[in-house]
């Protein structure tokens, strides 16, 4: 009989590892908490990184893996950034035979986007800026044809609460579907559930973005690495200083790719000002464009505030017409929020995006558990080190999602000698929730909205230790009430929720105490930061 692997995650990561599983013959089950196009994937516009065996005049893998590198601080796990670079051709191809179709170039080939960070224009996307609806939207279609052949079993609405162990192997998962805990046996699991942006109050990710996963894992056992390294993207609309903000049904992320192609950021007083704080001004790494933002907000006595995206210039380069054919989603969103981009400048801020901190994982997306994988956002492997190089993280999902099937396959997840993982960084192995410590904490009850702002103005873009340790004090006492013994029973799936990211919160705090400097997406502004007023921004909270 076949050995069966349960996925968790209907996301990149989660779809291509059912797809290569059930082909190879696994018994796969792929559960997932809402439909299957809920997922961050689905959002993705600027697209997946890649260079491919013809690869644009002047690229190399080599370049890609250097880039990679660089944004990430030096703190990558350079091996594991070679093997992702140099494997994409391949996954890509296998995309592509799984119905996946990118934009192509005037001469037939793929056409290349440029990405902030990138030396070289290597990013294939599709639909323009729908490159996440489209691949996602072919690899589910692909699922639910083997699913109708009966080589693959899909739950939708199926909300994992729990991993089943025995003997310190992950065993299977339990799981909400239609009010009733069920459970479910594996041979093991591969958690793909994603990321955790719902943690903060201002994020572009989806409502199903909540650190699940990273949670079950914990309280399993299992390593987390990384967690203080957090990613806000530079250019989230802030819907709140549009016409028409009701017209929007969730986070709008404008691509980083609309700077790739010429946008430029501009202040409330119409000066652009990023040069001032990073020679590649807009195209500098994402962690360095959100800082810029934060830093400068704060500067003109206004860090609750936005500045301006303003993609005029990109027209006036390519002529009419250009960012409605480039730019299609965004194009219309933009419009239905009441702001023609061709003529009228976009207000942006930045905004939680993606945690390059998770599981940690060794190369073959093993966790520290046996018979436990993660891949794609929910993992760290290292790839993207302090901070993540633009549409790198697609990428990820695709070549770790595969290294995960292609060790469970060779059968050795069964194997118990698997070594213990050693986390890269300070994060809080193994540690309980995070001491009271210092500074000041608030006095509201808990409530998710009470988490996300207390995240945002403690936790964000900018932080210090003293803000840190008040947000860790909030959170243990918020912990003593939404007991972890209490709620495993509850057939609410927010419940399970609310208590997976206020542990998300816990971990991420008190990484980011223990690392006392400055690195990457974690920026430490002790000195200076105790005398700005950081306020969350109400008018960029999604729901
Ligand atoms: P996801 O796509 O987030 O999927 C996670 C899945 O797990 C979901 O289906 C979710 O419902 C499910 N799940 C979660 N918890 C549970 C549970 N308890 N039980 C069952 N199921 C569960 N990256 C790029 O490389 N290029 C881009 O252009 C790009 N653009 C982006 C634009 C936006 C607006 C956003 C939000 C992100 C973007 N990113 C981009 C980041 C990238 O999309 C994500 O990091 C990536 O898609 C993560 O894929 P994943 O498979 O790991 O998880
Ligand atoms: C974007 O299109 O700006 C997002 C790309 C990414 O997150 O990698």
């Amino acid at each position: 009989m076949s050995r069966r692997l349960v996925i968790v995650g209907s996301g990149i990561a989660g779809l291509y590892a059912a797809l290569l599983a059930s082909d190879a013959g696994a018994d796969v089950v792929l559960l997932t908490k809402g439909s299957l196009e809920h997922s961050n994937t689905w959002y993705a516009q600027g697209g997946i990184s890649a260079v491919l065996p013809e690869p644009a005049p002047g690229d190399t893998v080599a370049a890609h893996i250097a880039d990679t590198l660089r944004a990430g601080a030096g703190h990558c796990n350079e091996a594991a950034v070679r093997l992702m670079c140099t494997e994409a051709g391949s996954d890509i191809a296998a995309l592509q035979q799984f119905g996946v179709r990118f934009d192509a170039g005037p001469d037939g080939g793929p056409a290349l986007g440029l990405e902030a960070a990138h030396s070289a224009p290597r990013i294939l996307h599709a639909g323009g800026d729908a490159t996440g609806a489209r691949t996602a939207g072919a690899l589910i279609g692909a699922v639910l044809a083997r699913a109708a052949r009966g080589t693959l079993t899909i739950h939708t609405h199926a909300h994992t609460t729990a991993l089943k162990e025995h003997n310190g192997r992950v065993t299977g998962v339990e799981y909400l579907q239609d009010g009733t805990l069920r459970s479910l046996a594996a041979d093991a699991v591969l958690l793909a559930t994603g990321g955790a942006g719902r943690l903060f109050g201002q994020t572009t990710n989806p409502a199903v973005a909540t650190g699940d996963g990273l949670a079950l894992a914990v309280r399993a056992g299992a390593a987390p690495a990384d967690l203080e390294f957090f990613q806000f993207h530079p250019t989230c609309l802030v819907a709140a200083a549009t016409p028409r903000p009701h017209r929007l049904d969730g986070p709008l992320l404008i691509s980083e790719a609309v700077r790739g192609e010429g946008a430029v950021l501009v202040d409330a007083g119409g000066r652009r000002f990023t040069k001032a704080y990073h020679p590649d001004a807009e195209l500098a790494p994402r962690d360095v464009v959100s800082r810029s933002i934060a830093l400068h907000l704060a500067k003109l006595g206004n860090p609750g505030g936005h500045v301006y995206l303003d993609a005029r210039p990109i027209e006036q380069d390519h002529g009419a017409g250009f960012l409605g054919r480039r730019f299609p989603t965004l194009t219309r969103k933009t419009l239905d929020a009441g702001i023609d981009w061709t003529r009228e400048l976009v207000p942006v801020a930045p905004a939680a995006h993606y945690w390059m901190g998770g599981i940690a994982t060794d190369l073959h997306a093993r966790t520290s558990i046996p018979g436990l994988y993660a891949a794609g956002e929910v993992a760290c492997t290292g790839v993207q080190g302090a901070n993540r190089l633009a549409s790198n993280s697609l990428l990820e999902g695709l070549v770790f999602g595969r290294r995960a099937v292609e060790d469970f396959l060779e059968g050795s997840s069964a194997d118990p000698s698997v070594p213990a993982l050693t986390p890269r960084s300070g994060a809080p192995v193994g540690s309980g929730p995070c001491s009271s410590g210092g500074g000041e904490s608030r006095t509201e009850p808990f409530s998710r909205e009470a988490l996300r702002s207390l995240m945002t103005s403690h936790a964000g873009v900018l932080r210090s230790g003293k803000l840190l340790a008040g947000a860790a004090g909030t959170l243990a006492r918020w912990a003593a009430v939404v007991r972890p013994d209490a709620v495993p029973g509850s057939a609410d799936p927010a419940v399970h929720e609310d208590r997976n990211l206020l542990l998300a919160a816990q971990l991420l705090v008190s990484a980011a105490l223990a690392r006392r400097d400055s690195l990457g997406a974690h920026y430490r502004s002790d000195e200076t930061l105790e005398t700005i007023p950081l306020r969350p921004k109400a008018s960029l909270s999604h729901d």
